[in-house]
């Protein structure tokens, strides 16, 4: 911890008692190579369940920091959150609710590789407490998928989504990808259309980026031209439009009422708690103190050492605030006019579009940090 942040009473009224939590679980079955999310190959054929351990007194650590706080939306996200046990989740939910008070509309989101999905799977979830799910489909084409280097076939997503149905998990999103290496408008187009007829609440639309470090950055794929990916953008959203899906954030599409409330409060400034390896937390400070931004060891290990070692005396910090680990900063309230009106731009942008308004074209692919939760 920096020494800013050891300064401020964060224990002090909130400004405002709703917080959404991030919980990030870093393993998936294998790499994609175009993917620069803190995710690791597992090396076994399930994550260790100590994890949730883990977590659990993660947690405990910021509870200092958490009072008068109550859960709006919580979100698993990975990493593949959907190699956890169902009994992961429940476990995890339920020593949660015993700490702090959970909203009556609380909105619980899984993120779900569909070649992760076995029978039965998403009903355990839903008794586990997740009441949205979002599944990575990316491209129902199967050269595609190939080259993506999914573990899943199309097949494979359309029995998960029959499977969300036979839950009554309704409220799923679905990831797509689209100027994939080599597509033409046609085929990003019948993605779209395959997607829209499976018929879920929510499409993520998210244009392929390069990353530094992923190994489509070293070697770069032949992907579509800026031209060719704008029309196929274009194209796709009218395609959503068309379906009923109404676009409210960069990348994210919903039908009414379905958007995804844990997005719309990174969109709308709201406070965040993040757990887990890598996750990042901002939480709002009573005045005059400011706003203290965190983040978690990135390293499943060192995280977890990190959490094991803070366990073991160092609870409840010299500020009363939380003695929680990895870094944090404050930043103090007469800094706050930038990052304040930055935000209150995508508000405007959020909020503002009414019937005929289109994203600017340089705000229609922001690079992935500006990526939110699907
Ligand atoms: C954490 S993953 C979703 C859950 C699961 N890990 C999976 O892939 O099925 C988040 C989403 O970010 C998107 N994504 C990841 N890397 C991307 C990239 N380089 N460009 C565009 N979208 C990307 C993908 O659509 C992916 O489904
Ligand atoms: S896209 Fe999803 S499955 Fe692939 S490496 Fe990233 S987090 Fe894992």
């Amino acid at each position: 911890m920096t020494a800013a942040a050891r300064g401020p009473d964060a224990s002090r009224e909130p400004v405002d008692a709703s917080l959404a939590l991030y919980v990030h679980m870093p393993w998936c079955v294998r790499k994609c190579p175009y993917c620069d999310f803190n995710s690791h190959q597992l090396k076994s054929a399930a994550p260790d369940a100590s994890y949730i351990d883990a977590l659990i007194r993660d947690f405990d650590l910021e509870l200092p920091r958490l009072q008068g706080r109550r859960i709006d939306t919580v979100f698993f996200g990975g990493g593949t959150p959907s190699l956890f046990q169902p009994e992961d989740f429940s476990r995890l939910l339920g020593a949660l609710r015993r700490r702090i008070a959970f909203a009556d509309e609380v909105e619980v989101t899984l993120e779900a590789n569909p070649g992760t999905i076995e029978r039965g799977r998403f009903a355990g979830y839903r008794d586990a407490g997740i009441n949205r799910v979002s599944l990575g489909a990316q491209t129902f084409a199967p050269r595609a998928l190939e080259v993506l280097g999914r573990i899943h076939s199309a097949d494979d997503t359309h029995r998960a989504v029959a499977e969300l149905r036979a839950a009554k998990l309704d409220n799923f999103n679905l990831d797509l990808m689209y100027a994939l290496p080599q597509q033409t408008l046609e085929q990003a187009l019948e993605d779209v259309r395959t997607a829209c007829a499976l018929g879920p609440a929510h499409i993520s639309y998210y244009q392929l980026t390069l990353e530094p470090g992923t190994v489509f950055h070293a070697r770069p794929p032949e992907l579509p031209d800026e031209d060719a990916a704008w029309q196929i953008q274009t194209a796709g959203q009218r395609l959503l439009a068309d379906a009923g899906y109404v676009q409210y954030e960069v990348s994210a599409y919903a039908r009414l009422g379905k958007r995804c409330r844990h997005n719309l409060n990174y969109w709308l400034f709201g406070d965040y708690l993040g757990i887990g390896a890598g996750a990042h937390g901002k939480l709002s400070l009573a005045l005059p103190q400011g706003i203290l931004r965190t983040v978690k060891p990135k390293q499943p290990r060192e995280y977890q050492e990190q959490v094991r070692r803070a366990g073991s005396g160092n609870v409840g910090g010299a500020d009363g605030g939380g003695a929680g680990i990895g870094e944090s900063s404050l930043i103090a309230a007469a800094d706050l006019p930038f990052e304040f009106m930055l935000t209150r731009a995508l508000q405007f942008a959020t909020i503002g579009g009414g019937p005929g308004w289109e994203w600017p074209r340089s705000m229609a692919s922001l690079p992935k940090g500006r990526r939110a939760a699907s």
